[in-house]
């Protein structure tokens, strides 16, 4: 069967950027900083191999120290996270590529291990389910029960909004093109967003409206400092992850998407973590700019999700762990590295820097190039 990939390799404009092609890759944490959260040289190889990417989006980068839930992930509210950032940035332009940086915010997933002794914090004080762990159980958190959090009061509140913008400026001046809340996966944005996580009854929790007011405040206060066309936002509704429950995912993510159109933001990012529901087709339509979906395509279902009109652009997630060059293999239909699982979260340059390039490869190791990526799973095995 012949496939038409000619949609992956348009341009796109994108904020204040050209993607070259319409593939981004797609945020992932691997825990390859330095223990207070600075880039280290690998972090900067790493981004520099897959600059030929449209669009890197970088691993969830913390605003603050309450926000830092695992060893050895980066962070960007010091000088030194600036000035290790600036070198992410300046490596992948130096290769003509672009990279936005993604704001994570664990909010109650960390723990006092990480944080001096410090209870973690949350919306309110929901203790997220014992086995509701990471989905490997080789990740870098401490190796315990998740804590209770304790709820977060309004001055809290306020100060993680600041750390938010604040995050935003930090990440222009070091010269990255834009920035991504993470808001999905169980993160502090959804935290906020979700019914089980969200009890409380003041303006930041109850209705759609006061659930979402979290995420928004944190959008305009980083647009404010920075603009529009610097920040985007990831969303995965309905998905469970992280042990956070939405009673109705379709009303409060059509909301909130709504609310994103109208604030002109860079993108979308649209995950569907196998909803019973059409996330794309539901929201989609709601957002009237660039959309970028991810979870689980390949180069074929990439090309034809955006032929049909839905997709701007694909994220593609494990498949860019494994191969530096992959918009280079999906564009001739070269063969793809195996991936290895056991080195996501491990140390160094081992499964990280050190995937060959397809000129440097083995015909003989390679797997076949529309090979899905790996089903996520909420749950570990
Ligand atoms: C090792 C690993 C780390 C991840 N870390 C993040 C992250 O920091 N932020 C995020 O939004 N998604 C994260 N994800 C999810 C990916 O962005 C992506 O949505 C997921 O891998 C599905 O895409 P795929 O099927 O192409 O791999 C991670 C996934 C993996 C495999």
């Amino acid at each position: 069967m012949t496939i038409d990939t000619a949609p992956l390799f348009q341009p796109l404009k994108l904020g204040n950027i050209v993607m070259a092609n319409r593939m981004a890759m797609a945020p992932m944490t691997r825990q390859r900083a330095y223990l207070d959260g600075t880039p280290t040289a690998v972090v900067v190889e790493h981004y520099r191999q897959r600059a030929s990417a449209g669009l890197i989006i970088t691993e969830g980068i913390a605003p603050s120290q309450m926000g830092l839930a695992y060893l050895f992930a980066p962070g960007l509210w010091t000088d030194r996270h600036e000035a290790g950032w600036k070198m992410v940035a300046d490596a992948v332009h130096e290769e003509g590529g672009h990279i936005f940086g993604q704001i994570m915010h664990s909010g109650r997933l960390t723990d006092e291990l990480q944080l001096n002794g410090e209870q973690p914090f949350g919306p309110s004080a929901v203790q997220p389910d014992p086995t509701a762990r990471h989905y490997t159980i080789n990740c870098p958190r401490a190796k315990r029960v998740y804590q209770r959090p304790r709820e977060m009061t309004h001055e809290e509140i306020l100060g993680e909004i600041d750390a938010f913008r604040d995050c935003a400026v930090r990440a222009q001046r070091a010269g990255l093109d834009g920035v991504e809340i993470h808001a999905a996966s169980g993160y502090l944005p959804m935290q906020f967003l979700s019914t089980n996580t969200n009890l409380r009854e003041d303006e930041w929790g109850g209705t759609v409206e006061k659930r979402a007011a979290f995420l928004l405040a944190c959008v305009d206060a980083m647009i404010d400092a920075t603009s529009k066309e610097f920040v985007a936002v990831k969303f995965s509704p309905g998905w469970q992850f992280h042990n956070v429950f939405d009673d109705d995912p379709q009303a409060t993510y059509s909301y909130a998407t709504k609310e994103l159109s109208k604030r002109g933001i860079a993108y979308l990012q649209l995950g569907n973590y196998g909803m019973d529901w059409d996330v794309y087709g539901t929201l989609r339509p709601l957002f009237d700019g660039p959309v970028g979906y991810v979870a689980g395509f390949t180069r074929s279902t990439g090309a034809k999700a955006i032929a049909e009109g839905g997709a701007d652009f694909i994220c593609y997630g494990q498949n860019y762990i494994s191969n530096p060059d992959l918009a280079e293999r999906y564009k001739n239909g070269w063969g793809l590295n195996k991936l290895d699982a056991d080195t996501y979260y491990t140390q160094g340059e081992e499964g990280y820097t050190d995937y060959p390039f397809y000129a440097d490869s083995n015909p003989d190791d390679l797997v076949d190039v529309d090979q899905p990526p790996t089903p996520i799973k909420v749950y570990a095995d």
